[in-house]
């Protein structure tokens, strides 16, 4: 049977604000979760020295794999192999490669719903089952492990996101611990995605493998690190499970770009660049958080990370996408309509990304005052 795999709708808003832009109007795209900053300078100084010297095989990099196992030890105190890592082409190829060598075709793989659009797709694409569990504000919109625990039978899978996208809230660590209990207890493994990492307002956000050195983590340096374009990632798998992990990887994405694997590993040493990017978004945020609630969004997901807000808009609509696209073209500010997370209760949710500068989320504050105003 063909997979049935839904478009991501944010694309949609997307086109809409470029034919927009291409007809001279002005517009602030807080679409997508993607930095608008670029690489750090030094990652970037290092891309054109090697462009020069490198003529770019097929490789991995032992370098990089071996500053990773140094981050997971200076950031989450966990001892961990070069081996272990398999650098990836982003998040996404390192979600679908975990997925992949992990399940059999129909096994059952919980997640969040509000969640990541591609889980819900990806899962599909594989031939694996979503099993969506609702997470409403009673639980910040996150997995519990009393959910995880209640699922009966249980899924050979579970997806965590923490810091999440659409919401931004994070999982604290105790709950995280009960999590990876009860996946133990019921032979569930976890699959990790921790893109958001770095990009957090209330305290370090802590990994799975903390908890369960049995869960397969998926990251990449789209996020924190501002290196979208270059499309790297990983995923950091139990020694045990490497073998077979590598073979799928081989076959199926022979390896990383070269020229990013030699930039995120100077990267990974860019912290105070970095780190001022953080400031932005925290900046932003906290200009949102003001904002919001002035024009009736008093119904917010905490955003404890990443540069999201998600936003309770189901006073004023029952069909976000429509929504969204009349706030895109009367103001031109681009947001996302939360069907692409939601497909059940999305219709009355919209999500900002806030992964732009500060002087736009200020003229987007400005242009959409006005225009919340006439909804009501
Ligand atoms: C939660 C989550 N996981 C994975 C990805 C994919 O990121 P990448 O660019 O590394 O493929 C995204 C992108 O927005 C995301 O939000």
């Amino acid at each position: 049977m063909l997979a049935q795999v839904d478009p991501f709708y944010a694309i949609s808003i997307s086109r809409l604000a470029h034919e927009l832009k291409a007809q001279g109007r002005s517009v602030i795209h807080m679409e997508f979760g993607q930095p608008s900053t670029g690489a750090p300078r030094a990652a970037i100084e290092r891309a054109h020295e090697v462009l020069d010297i490198d003529p770019g095989g097929y490789w991995e990099s032992v370098a990089l794999k071996t500053r990773l196992a140094k981050h997971y030890l200076d950031s989450y105190g966990v001892k961990v192999e070069p081996e272990q890592f398999i650098l990836m082409c982003g998040a996404s190829p390192a979600l679908t490669l975990a997925l992949s060598s992990t399940f059999a075709a129909g096994d059952r793989i919980a997640l969040a719903r509000p969640g990541y659009v591609a889980y819900r797709n990806t899962l599909r694409a594989l031939h694996l089952t979503p099993v969506e569990i609702p997470c409403g504000p009673e639980s910040r919109f996150q997995l519990t492990a009393a959910s995880i625990a209640a699922l009966d039978p249980a899924p050979q899978g579970v997806i965590v996101a923490s810091p999440a996208n659409p919401t931004g809230t994070i999982i604290v660590p105790s709950e995280l611990a009960a999590i990876a209990q009860v996946c133990r207890e019921r032979n569930i493994t976890i699959i990790s995605d921790e893109i958001y990492h770095g990009l957090s307002y209330v305290g370090p956000a802590r990994s799975m493998l903390e908890f369960e050195p049995n869960a397969r983590i998926v990251n990449s340096f789209s996020k924190y690190f501002s290196m979208v374009g270059w499309r790297l990632g990983w995923l950091l798998v139990p020694m045990e499970h490497q073998p077979r992990a590598r073979a799928f990887m081989g076959n199926l994405f022979l390896t990383a770009p070269t020229l990013s694997q030699h930039a995120g590993l100077v990267a990974l040493d860019c912290r105070d660049e970095l780190e001022g990017y953080v400031a932005t978004y925290a900046r932003n945020r906290q200009l949102l958080l003001e904002a919001l609630p002035k024009l009736g969004l008093n119904s917010i997901a905490p955003p404890d990370g990443a540069f999201y807000i998600y936003a309770n808009i189901g006073h004023l609509t029952d069909d976000s996408i429509s929504f969204c696209q009349s706030l895109l073209r009367d103001t031109g500010v681009a947001t996302a309509p939360g069907v692409d997370f939601d497909p059940v209760e999305g219709h009355r949710y919209m999500r900002f990304s806030f992964a732009v500068s500060t002087a736009e989320v200020e003229d987007a504050i400005e242009r959409i005052t006005p225009w919340f105003a006439r909804q009501s």
